[in-house]
Formats: C-alpha cells, sequence, structure tokens
C-alpha cells in the first residue's frame, strides 16, 4: 500500500485545476443502462471509483470505454446481458446500488448484493428500497442481495415520500422514474448539484423532469430514453478541498473552474473563519484576509448546507484556529476517524458522539498517521502541508478514490509532496 510524505513548506501559492465531480459521475454512469443508444460523458475525474464502476456496468454488458486519457467516458448498452452486480465489485464501492434503479426500470428486473457498512456508517439503502417499491417493484433480501422484479415487467408512477434527504435513494428513484409509466413526484428530495447534474443529463436523453435542485422533484415516465453527450459538473468537494490549502498554509491559490453556487454555505464559513473568496475569469481565488484564522463553528446538512464531506478538511484548518471551534457531524455516525489522526500531530480534539471540539493550537506537528476514508485521507494531506517537519500517511489507496493527481496539483503550488510506492 503506497503512502506520502509531506514536508511543511509554508505559504503555497499557484493556480489547481478542479476536476469533474466524482459523486456525479457515479450517477452519470449508471444512466447509460437506460438507454440503448450510446451516452458519452466528458469532464469525466481520472479516479479508481471510475474504474470501479467501469468494471460493474461492463460486468453488465454495456460498453464503457475510457478516452481522452480518461476525461471521456463513452458508453452504451445495446441490451444488458447480465442483471446481477456481484458482491466483490459492490463491496468495493457502495454507489454500485445505483444500477439497481436504471435495470429495473430497462429491462423490469435486477439483481444487486447489498453494499455493506463503510468505515464512516452502517449506510443502509433501506430508503432506496422503499422508493422503489413505491414504484411497483418487488423485493426479495436474501443471501445479501436484493431480487428486484417490476410487478408487471414495468415500473409505474409514484409518490415517493423520503422520511430524510438521501442523495443516493434520490438518484436511483429518479433515474427508476424517467422510464416508469405514469407520473412520479419526489419529496424531501437531495439537492446536491450533483442531483441536478444527473437531471440535466436524463433530460438531454428525452426525460421528462421538473424541480431538480429543489426539495420536490416531478418525473413524467417515457417509453424509451436516446443517447447523449454530457460533460461532468466540477467536483465542489475537491474544489473546497484545494480552497483550504491557501487557509491553511496562507499564499494565494486560484482554483480553476470553481465555481461559488457550487460551495455557498462552506465559502460562508470560509469567510468567517477570515479567508477571503473572490471570483476570477477563471475560477475562485482564495488567500487568508489578515494572516490569522479565527475559530467558526459547523454543522453538516444536506445542500445547500455545510457539505459532510468537507468537514474533515475544516477539522484540518481549524486545529491551528485562534480558540475552540466546535464542528457537528450530523449526516454521518462515524465521521471523527481523522481525528486521532490529527491528535498524533498535536491537534487538540475532544470527539463526544457527533460533536468534535477542537481547541487551537499554534502549529502543528509532522507525523507518521493513517488514512482511514476518503475525506479523512485528505484532511491529514492538508495539516500535514502547514505542520511543521515531515509528515507520512499511509494507505493512500483510500485517497486515491477521490482525488486525481493530488501531489501533482500540490506540486504545482510549491508543495514538498511525494508519494512512496509501497
Ligand atoms: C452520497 O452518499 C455521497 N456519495 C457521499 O460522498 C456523501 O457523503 C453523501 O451523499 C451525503 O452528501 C456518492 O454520491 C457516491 P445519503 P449517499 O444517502 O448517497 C442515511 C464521499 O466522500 N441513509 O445522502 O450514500 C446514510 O446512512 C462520499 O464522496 C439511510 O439511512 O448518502 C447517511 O447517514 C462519502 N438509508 C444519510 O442517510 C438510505 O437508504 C445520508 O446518506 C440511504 C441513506
Amino acid at each position: 500500500m503506497d503512502s506520502i510524505l509531506v514536508r511543511g513548506n509554508g505559504a503555497l501559492s499557484g493556480a489547481i485545476p478542479i476536476a469533474g465531480a466524482k459523486n456525479a459521475c457515479l450517477t452519470l454512469m449508471p444512466a447509460t443502462l437506460l438507454s440503448d443508444e450510446p451516452l458519452t460523458l466528458t469532464n469525466a475525474p481520472r479516479l479508481s471509483d471510475i474504474a470501479t464502476m467501469t468494471q460493474l456496468l461492463q460486468s453488465l454488458g454495456a460498453e464503457v470505454a475510457a478516452l481522452a486519457d480518461g476525461q471521456v467516458l463513452a458508453m452504451s448498452s445495446h441490451k444488458i446481458s447480465n442483471h446481477t452486480a456481484d458482491y466483490d465489485i459492490v463491496r468495493k464501492m457502495r454507489a454500485s446500488i445505483l444500477v439497481l434503479g436504471p435495470m429495473l426500470a430497462r429491462d423490469g428486473h435486477a439483481v444487486v448484493s447489498l453494499p455493506g457498512g463503510c468505515a464512516i456508517g452502517a449506510r443502509p439503502v433501506d430508503l432506496h428500497l422503499m422508493a422503489l417499491e413505491a414504484m411497483g417493484a418487488e423485493l426479495d433480501l436474501r443471501d445479501g442481495y436484493v431480487h428486484a422484479k417490476a410487478i408487471g415487467g414495468k415500473l409505474k408512477g409514484a409518490v415517493v415520500d423520503f422520511p430524510f434527504v438521501s442523495v443516493g435513494a434520490t438518484e436511483n428513484a429518479l433515474m427508476a422514474a424517467t422510464l416508469a409509466k405514469g407520473t412520479t413526484v419526489i419529496k424531501n428530495a437531495a439537492r446536491e448539484p450533483e442531483i441536478v447534474d444527473l437531471a440535466q443529463c436524463l433530460r438531454k436523453m428525452g426525460a421528462q423532469i421538473e424541480g431538480e435542485g429543489t426539495a420536490t422533484i416531478t418525473i413524467q415516465g417515457v417509453d424509451r430514453l436516446h443517447g447523449a453527450t454530457h460533460p461532468v459538473v466540477t467536483d465542489r468537494i475537491e474544489l473546497g478541498t484545494y480552497m483550504l490549502v491557501p487557509a491553511i498554509c496562507g499564499g494565494e491559490v486560484e482554483c480553476i473552474g470553481g465555481r461559488l453556487d457550487l460551495v455557498g454555505a462552506f465559502a460562508e464559513r470560509l469567510d468567517a473563519a477570515g479567508v477571503s473568496v473572490t471570483e476570477t475569469a477563471r475560477g475562485l481565488k482564495v488567500s487568508r484576509k489578515n494572516g490569522r484564522i479565527n475559530a467558526v463553528n459547523v454543522m453538516t446538512a444536506p445542500f445547500p448546507g455545510f457539505p459532510t464531506d468537507l468537514q474533515a478538511q475544516m477539522m484540518a484548518l481549524l486545529c491551528t484556529a485562534d480558540g475552540v471551534s466546535v464542528l457537528e457531524e450530523r449526516i454521518f455516525e462515524n465521521r471523527f476517524m481523522h481525528a486521532p489522526e490529527l491528535t498524533r500531530m498535536g491537534a487538540k480534539i475532544e470527539v463526544h458522539g457527533g460533536t468534535a471540539k477542537v481547541t487551537g493550537v499554534s502549529k502543528l506537528k509532522g507525523a507518521r498517521v493513517m488514512a482511514t476514508d476518503l475525506r479523512a485521507s485528505v484532511s491529514l494531506i492538508l495539516a500535514a502541508l502547514a505542520a511543521e517537519g515531515e509528515t507520512v500517511v499511509s494507505r493512500v489507496y483510500h485517497l486515491d478514490r477521490g482525488y486525481e493527481r493530488v501531489e501533482e496539483k500540490l506540486r504545482a503550488c510549491g508543495a514538498q509532496i511525494e508519494r512512496i510506492k509501497a
């Protein structure tokens, strides 16, 4: 397993290109199963999760070709030759559950392994199943798989009223509804930019959708969807992560392709912490306002609230802020595993359930630390960039799931960072 070595090197400045969104691409790719015509995605990120989704779609009979150094995904599923999403692939990536809705909608049956939990929580899929049952699917859970059949061979429009917001369940329901017979209304829908991106792509394929980006999405089912070409939306989590580089280290970084509307609540917290974010012709320019970082409180929430996927990275910033910050993680039950690793670097963090109290210290010290999950791993990299001395982050396969060419992008801003091959 590779590690990454970082030497704190003072202020960092430069330009960082922001890639297409992993979490948009992971729901746009299964959409190819909804049509027998080609679906091409541009601005696709080069990540191991994308390779895993490619492998899964190919196992179902779809053709997926990565062109232009992986930034273009040319896909087509003339027919789905295998309707079983195998445990060996699904266990590697939970987003695999997103092939369930499209397969059910296209052919009326599917067998998908239950994804199982992951480091940050149990992450059940009961809301995905609730939505599909409301649309006329008969689900039989056995041997760790969901055996799904559309009663009468076709899903039907329904009112899907989610008890709480779920990004993935909204995506599964949205994709399934495009080919269901009749009208589907999704209530308490997720409003993330990735949902809006999916809806825009489906509309290009001929779907009839209204209300994406709001809490109520209405879909009028159609008989079939045609092919399309669609650019993957900018990755707001990668964007927020790199906006923190000048915040943590000092200096000035321009995030090329960054859009303020994708990171509203996050930018507001950065502003309160003493970090200025200005829009430029190419994206977002970020730097400290006056040298110091103020302690701020953070509470994660569904979009447009503060993203849970930026909580770990924000904690790294607050470890050296002036004063005490409180972070409340309200989306996942176990998403503070970066805290003990940051503590090894000298941070002062007290975790009680879903709340972490961070007392700022003047400087972190380099140490050997271990990545536990995707966003925790990049939080440790951020802390290491500003720490005194050397840090070695182990198990960086987590990092490669969601960040392409991290070393290259950070070295371009003056960071001393290199990968140590295992
Ligand atoms: C998506 O996961 C993202 N993943 C996550 O990003 C992100 O953290 C999450 O949305 C929240 O924004 C992808 O898009 C591939 P949820 P998802 O369903 O869809 C519970 C990253 O780092 N829940 O909105 O799985 C769930 O346990 C990843 O890129 C149920 O109880 O998230 C969680 O507590 C991590 N039953 C909460 O809802 C369900 O059926 C929100 O989960 C579904 C979810």
